[in-house]
């Protein structure tokens, strides 16, 4: 090897780029958009606004987020081309396979995003359209994974109010809107819209950097994001809380085999890369939970049991050196099985939250002319050995 090559495995101590997005403290659990306290964010404004304060880099006046909104709505109908693709998939397709397949061909329809240099109108063009098709491809790739029919967006509505009518209308039953699974809806995904470099977006500038089209650096975001390592997650808890519920509702069992260095189970929603203290989106996930349940008068079980495995793990030894707290993923599953939404499609949500960050991300890295991402290795293979013959070997 020529020169000196640093290495780090999963970039825990490498900074890949500069970026003046999201600001994340993982030693005081803080989490700022463009300088502004998700906390804020959360109680205040909406996913959309938040989009365009992470795309945009400030927040719009009321002209700037009505005509950024409405936009979104113009687009969010996807032509029948697109609608004769998803006819392809078989319905057992998984839905993060049918949105990466959907959103790497919407480059098909929109050549300007083919185009390595494209002007500001078009980069603007091909984001809105993005931000728009997304919840539609979503909801979807969702019906089309139950064999149902699909239903085409409403102007009338809301982005939010929008995907769920996409999500549980039948051509029998119109869905009626909640407004509280509506605001707890925006919550979530103002929640995941941005995170720094975490996998899926370190993916998106990677693939970004090849000049690819924002269409498939965010096609490649969306697959990384569904190991359950990451953004998968969410859909990895649900399904052990109801392992631990039909196996007699014993968490302090579960916390044992979390430990046990033998055992390959994982408390799936506990610690993470960067906080080493509570994940800020968690405690405003938890609160919102408590807050959908009750305006919903449900009771799920597994929400006690997230709570007792939450209690346990904050007083073992073992998770609390380790610094592992409840992370995004914990609590968010509990809101979106309350609102209707099937476990197959939680990392759906999730690339649906993450997706304007990731935009903002890919953009932010376009605009600083960023060189093609090409890491190094330390090589531990063969010194140099000659060829043999089939006959010799
Ligand atoms: C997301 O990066 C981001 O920002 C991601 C994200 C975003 O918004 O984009 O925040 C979204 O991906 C949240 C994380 C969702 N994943 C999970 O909940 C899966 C469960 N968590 C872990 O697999 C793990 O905590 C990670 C992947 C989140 C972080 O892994 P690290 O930083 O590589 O830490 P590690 O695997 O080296 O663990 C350090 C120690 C190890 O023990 P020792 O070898 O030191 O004895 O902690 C242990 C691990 O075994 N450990 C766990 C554990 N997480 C870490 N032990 C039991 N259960 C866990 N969940």
């Amino acid at each position: 090897q020529t020169g000196y090559i640093t290495l780090d495995s999963g970039y825990k101590n490498t900074g890949a780029t500069e970026s003046a997005i999201t600001f994340l403290d993982g030693e005081e659990g803080i989490l700022r958009y463009r300088g502004y306290p998700i906390e804020q964010l959360a109680e205040k404004s909406s996913f959309i606004e938040v989009a365009y304060l992470l795309i945009y880099g400030k927040l719009p006046t009321q002209t700037e987020l009505d005509f950024f909104a409405n936009e979104i709505k113009i687009h969010t109908l996807v032509n029948e081309d697109m609608r004769k693709i998803l006819d392809g998939f078989p319905s057992a397709a998984h839905p993060m396979g049918i949105l990466s397949a959907l959103v790497s061909s919407l480059t098909a329809f929109y050549p300007e995003s083919l185009k390595s240099n494209q002007t500001k109108e078009e980069v603007d063009l091909s984001i809105i359209r993005l931000m728009a098709k997304l919840s539609t491809i979503a909801a979807w790739s969702y019906k089309n994974s139950m064999g149902h029919p699909v239903n085409y967006p409403k102007n009338k509505l809301d982005y939010c109010s929008n995907f769920l009518h996409m999500m549980f209308a039948y051509p029998t039953e119109e869905y009626e809107v909640n407004p509280v699974v509506v605001d707890a809806l925006n919550k979530l995904l103002i929640l995941h819209a941005d995170h720094e470099q975490n996998c899926s977006t370190s993916t998106v500038r990677l693939v970004g950097s090849a000049h690819a089209s924002l269409y498939s650096s965010v096609s490649a975001g969306i697959s990384a994001l569904w190991g359950p390592l990451h953004g998968g997650a969410n859909q990895a808890v649900i399904e052990m809380l109801e392992a631990i519920k039909a196996d007699g509702g014993d968490s302090k069992k579960y916390i044992e085999k979390a430990k046990d260095k033998n055992d390959p189970f994982r408390l799936m929603g506990f610690g993470h890369r960067v906080y080493k203290n509570f994940d800020p989106r968690a405690t405003i996930i938890k609160k919102t939970a408590d807050e959908v349940l009750t305006a919903l008068g449900i009771n799920d079980p597994i929400l006690n049991i997230a709570m007792e495995l939450e209690q346990a793990a904050l007083t073992d030894p073992y998770f609390v050196e380790r610094k592992l707290y409840p992370n995004v993923d914990f609590y968010s599953g509990i809101i979106y099985r309350a609102i209707g939404i099937p476990t197959e499609m939680f990392t759906v949500m999730f690339a649906l939250g993450r997706l304007p960050g990731w935009i903002a991300q890919w953009k932010e890295m376009r605009e600083a002319k960023e060189p093609i991402g090409r890491p190094r290795q330390v090589y531990t293979g063969e010194t140099e050995r000659d060829y043999s013959a089939i006959n010799e070997r």
